[in-house]
């Protein structure tokens, strides 16, 4: 059993690196920090050194980082992983410090959704420079994208420490490594990739402010403003370039009493189980899976 301790980054692969930053901090609020690598864009949320890194090539999800305790958890993962027989990949030093984390390894989940594993990420105590007051306070959860969430709640629970907070049916198992109701969600689609990235916001006028702005700047809402039965949150999501779609939301549901909670089902047909404001619900869109150009071998 392989213990996430936290969500560590989405790294996303941008034709247009300078359209797709421009929209992660003038319209999502995003810190970007300062360059020290060319064709990669690194954006900051939060404690983290950065939760976003935009690398200029193909248009794609590159990867999903996740972080455990240390260098010792991330070798015996490694262990455990490649006993269960998951081509594993350690990256190389350069690659981790575009990461900003000590060391990781690579592989991909059943789907063909890549995972990496990371150690030591590096945080920074300053304040974030927010480009905008979105409200932001942090790196919320990432969801993937599988066509078989029974499937994806077996690998997440069987090889880590996931637990599932509910299922929206087979269309969605929404997964905690901590008392937050999800940091990881898979929704059921035909191919890998990522389904969105989320920032939590401080208060619900933040999730409205957001919304007026993002309306008045021509962004395409997905869904929302609305209020998510599952964890309780209220939620906006709404389409950045390249097909990756971002959301905000604030008020998510902790489980403290761990042992004690038993998940619920919703129906996905059900009116008001994606929206309990009965709001227009739809299938947000995905990021696709940028598929490696080598068997085993991350790009970038
Ligand atoms: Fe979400």
């Amino acid at each position: 059993m392989i213990t996430l301790t936290d969500i560590a980054y989405v790294r996303s692969g941008v034709a247009d690196l300078d359209a797709a930053v421009r929209f992660a901090t003038g319209i999502v609020g995003l810190e970007l920090a300062a360059p020290t690598e060319i064709g990669v864009a690194h954006l900051r949320a939060d404690h983290r050194h950065h939760c976003l890194a935009l690398v200029e090539g193909p248009s794609g999800v590159i990867a999903s980082g996740f972080s455990v305790a240390d260098a010792g958890a991330l070798a015996a993962a490694e262990t455990e992983l490649e006993r269960a027989g998951i081509t594993v990949r350690r990256g190389s030093a350069q690659e981790a410090r575009s990461r900003r984390v000590r060391e990781f390894i690579a592989f991909d989940d059943p789907f063909g959704n890549r995972l990496e594993l990371v150690s030591q990420q590096e945080i920074i105590t300053r304040p974030v420079a927010f480009t905008r007051p979105a409200g932001i306070t942090e790196f919320g959860h990432l969801c993937l994208d599988a066509p078989d969430v029974y499937e994806a709640h077996r690998f997440w629970s069987t090889r880590f420490n996931a637990r599932v907070s509910d299922w929206i049916g087979d269309a969605a198992c929404l997964l905690r490594i901590d008392p937050v109701h999800h940091k990881l969600a898979v929704f059921k689609a035909d191919k890998p990739g990522l389904c969105h990235m989320n920032f939590q916001v401080a208060s619900i006028d933040d999730v409205f402010r957001n919304w007026h702005f993002l309306v008045d700047h021509g962004v395409q809402i997905e869904m929302g403003p609305g209020r998510h039965p599952q964890s309780t949150a209220i939620f906006l999501y709404f389409l950045g370039p390249e097909g990756f779609t971002y959301e905000y939301s604030f008020g998510v549901r902790r489980i403290e009493d761990d042992a004690a909670w038993i998940p619920r089902t919703f129906d996905p047909e059900e009116i008001g189980s994606i929206d309990m404001w009965l709001g227009p619900v739809k299938r947000v869109s995905s990021q696709a899976q940028l598929q490696p150009k080598k068997v085993g071998v991350p790009a970038s």
